[in-house]
């Protein structure tokens, strides 16, 4: 069945960045002239994905804002004869069907995914994590659907890191079956080091079975006290196995200083507007290092 919904879980209190994200959510941080959750909506569509529904909490409105038509900003962009930004903006606001609900407690991952259940109804979806922006040529998630429908198992976008990121994360049970995928066959969520399974960790994207719904149900909180996504795709790869896919985009956490700090060089250092200049910039810069 072709993958055509997509959920991007963006009600997280996002604290790592505080006090940058006290009124602003960290999905709308910007990379350059975009903000994070652009790119992320972005990638899905490339990937074929229609419809996608965002899941957004107090404070979030600026979210839909973003992706909806500014009517004032659009004349005065017309009369001034901007038509490549009016066109710019006009895309923006008719890229998907987007749709958005509240998490009304920030609850977990979990949690923010089991609300998406009306939406998602029985067929498989793409989950797009708000605050993890994956840059390359393949949309990454194009990457996990073609695995989906290569292997018919639930996918994770996976890469290995070091040792300080696996505790923070999580660790997966993996053996290479392809060029850049993988068969999970068990995971843990920050686990500590001796528990470890691999350096393997999940990276932002899935395609998941309805079934994670019913087993998210009867999931009892994990680590932080919160519904862990992990824990219950634990499950999936301990009975029937998933598929990890070692996607082959750079990934910037927009969760995380230095992730924001990164992702603003590197794109900038690409953007046909910036990157001259920076390139100068960072070049004066290192001599003073
Ligand atoms: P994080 O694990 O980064 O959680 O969420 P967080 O709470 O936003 O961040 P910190 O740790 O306080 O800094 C991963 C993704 O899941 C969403 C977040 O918005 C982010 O895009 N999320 C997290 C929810 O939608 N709901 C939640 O209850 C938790």
């Amino acid at each position: 069945m072709k993958i055509k919904k997509a959920i991007i879980p963006a009600a997280g209190l996002g604290t790592r960045v505080l006090p940058a994200s006290k009124s602003m959510p960290k999905e709308m941080l910007p990379i350059v002239d975009k903000p994070a959750i652009q790119y992320i909506v972005e990638e899905a569509v490339k990937a074929g994905i229609t419809d996608i529904l965002i899941i957004t909490n107090r404070g979030k409105g600026v979210i839909e804002d973003h992706f909806d038509h500014s009517i004032e900003l659009e004349n005065m962009l017309e009369k001034r004869g901007r038509t490549d930004t009016l066109k710019e903006l006009n895309d923006l606001a008719n890229m998907a069907n987007i749709y958005y609900l509240r998490q009304k407690e920030t609850r977990g991952l979990g949690d923010a995914v089991l609300r998406a259940r009306e939406f998602v109804g029985d067929e498989p979806f793409a989950v797009l994590y708000g605050d993890d922006v994956i840059i390359g040529e393949t949309p990454a998630i194009a990457e996990l659907i073609e695995a989906y429908e290569a292997f018919g198992k639930s996918v994770v976008g996976i890469k290995e890191v070091p040792d300080h990121l696996v505790v923070k994360y999580c660790s997966l049970a993996v053996e290479k079956n392809g060029d850049k995928t993988y068969a999970v066959s068990d995971m843990i969520e920050k686990p500590k080091l001796e528990e470890k399974l691999s350096n393997f960790s999940i990276l932002g994207r899935c395609v998941l079975e309805p079934e994670i719904f019913e087993i998210l149900e009867r999931t009892p909180l994990g680590a932080g006290n919160e519904l862990q996504l992990t824990d219950a795709m634990r499950e999936v790869a301990k009975t029937k196995g998933m598929t990890g896919v070692d996607f082959s985009g750079i990934r910037y956490d927009m969760g995380n200083k230095f992730g924001i700090l990164k992702a603003n060089i590197e794109v900038g250092l690409n953007h046909p507007e910036t990157k001259e200049e920076l390139r100068e910039y960072i070049k004066q810069l290192a001599k003073e290092l």
